[in-house]
């Protein structure tokens, strides 16, 4: 039998790569082998994002390019995945024609009977109804060889309703996932050599508080740092909302707990924070970064910033750059307010024009970028325990890894130390890497 392709392309968050894996699974199972080629594929899926509107002019303009290889390949089967395709459903086929699949967020389970309808009814199908389970979340995708890290879902969905955000309306109501389900998958790829696990959701910090009485996030972690074999374990992302005091203080109490929070701020002003829907001040942002650098002082808290949010004024902005200048993170993902149909903030009066929120970006990311530069140099001559994840894209002799701070470290060193955890003196700390030697006992 001639081999099947599979050529995967996805945007967005981390929640989508870890997806577009479970679809790469899923399609496995029907004889599909990933390819990078897309003129080779026998199937197609775009898994698109819609968080900003950048994200979706991207994902149709490649939707657009790909639907090309049908004409040349009229067998070929594309697929529509995704946020964006959650928003739009149906309508896609409307704007693109000979669209095969349109799948939402909580439909990838349904993969292999949709493929078996297209290739049976030579007929677009659409599936983007939401779900009160979580199928899509148990489906196990196992490591590729070599893996040190993999990532982890352990909730879906958010109810947070921040005023920007689609989220909540594309990923649904938060549900999380059975504390024993997540151990289970854990231990699982702890067997398959993987040492450092990510745990995933829109706002891990309030997992578990809907099905009650099953665990809190910190009964989780605690649960995972006792697996055999893991010897990491970060989380992504958290709400500093929900940011408790014993969460606070597993920094500095759970061996395996890497010494990183991704903290998205926002904004350092608390009448935009109040607008934004985020549910704490400025000052309790600050206060719960003080608590975290009293338990743990290596701690690196990376954030994101938006700027340009409806009435945000010269003063509100000021007021961001007065708060990293007082907490000093370790890195920032900085973006400009980007109007989403259907949130809260459409609704807000005062759009801030794009001249002058691309001026508040490039200022937010000089000053980022001097601070980041800053830490990194500060590093330097420092002793860093380095997880090591392969050898190093652009010399054969090195390797990388990163710092449990979640710093890219690259050294030489030969391939036999991947997946080991090695003691590493930094010689040079760069805007986006450091640079050191092994330490050899
Ligand atoms: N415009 C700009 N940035 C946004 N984000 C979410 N929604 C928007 C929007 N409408 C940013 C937030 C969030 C990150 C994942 O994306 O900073 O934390
Ligand atoms: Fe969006 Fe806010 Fe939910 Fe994050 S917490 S996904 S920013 S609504």
């Amino acid at each position: 039998m001639k081999n099947k392709y599979l050529y995967i392309e996805t945007f967005g968050c981390q929640m989508n790569v870890h997806d577009s894996g479970q679809m790469a699974v899923l399609l496995r199972d029907l004889g599909y082998e990933p390819t990078d080629d897309s003129a080779k594929a026998d199937c197609i899926l775009i898994n698109t994002c819609s968080i900003r509107e950048k994200a979706e002019q991207k994902a149709m303009s490649e939707l657009g390019r790909l639907m090309k290889l049908k004409e040349k390949n009229p067998n070929l089967i594309v697929g529509f995945a995704g946020c964006l395709a959650q928003h739009l459903g149906a309508r896609v086929h409307g704007r693109v024609k000979n669209v095969d699949l349109v799948f939402g967020t909580h439909n990838i389970h349904r993969l292999p009977e949709m493929m078996a309808r297209v290739q049976k009814e030579r007929k677009p199908v659409t599936e983007v109804g939401f779900s009160s389970s979580l199928h899509s979340l148990g489906i196990f995708a196992p490591p590729p060889k070599g893996a040190v890290g993999a990532f982890v879902s352990i909730m879906q969905g958010c109810d947070n309703y921040c005023a920007y955000c689609v989220v909540p309306f594309l990923r649904g109501p938060e549900m999380s996932r059975e504390p024993k389900d997540i151990v289970g998958e854990i231990e699982k790829l702890a067997g398959r050599g993987i040492r450092e696990v990510t745990l995933l959701g829109q706002n891990v910090n309030s997992y578990g508080k809907k099905t009650g009485g099953r665990g809190d996030f910190v009964f989780l972690l605690k649960k995972i740092n006792d697996i055999e074999g893991i010897e990491r374990i970060r989380f992504t992302t958290s709400h500093p909302r929900d940011l408790s005091e014993e969460l606070i203080s597993c920094f500095g109490s759970l061996r395996k707990l890497c010494r990183h929070i991704h903290l998205p701020v926002q904004s350092g002003s608390s009448r935009i924070l109040k607008r934004m829907n985020r549910g704490y001040t400025a000052e309790e942002y600050l206060e719960k970064v003080a608590r975290l650098r009293r338990v743990c002082p290596e701690i690196s808290i990376t954030s994101d910033i938006i700027v340009g949010f409806p009435g945000e004024t010269q003063k509100d902005y000021q007021e961001t750059i007065d708060m990293m200048e007082k907490i000093r993170f370790d890195s920032v993902f900085s973006f400009k307010y980007s109007e989403r149909k259907g949130t809260a903030a459409q609704a807000i009066e005062g759009k801030v024009p794009e001249t002058e929120k691309k001026l508040r970006l490039r200022e937010v990311q000089a000053l980022q970028d001097r601070h980041t530069q800053e830490k990194n140099t500060s590093l330097e001559g420092s002793v860093q325990e380095v997880l090591v994840e392969g050898q190093s894209r652009n010399s054969r002799q090195d390797m990388t890894g990163r710092t449990s701070s979640w710093k890219i470290v690259n050294f030489e060193g030969r391939s036999e130390l991947i997946g080991r955890t090695v003691p590493v003196r930094i010689s040079r700390g760069y805007l986006h890497s450091l640079r050191g030697k092994q330490i050899t006992p």
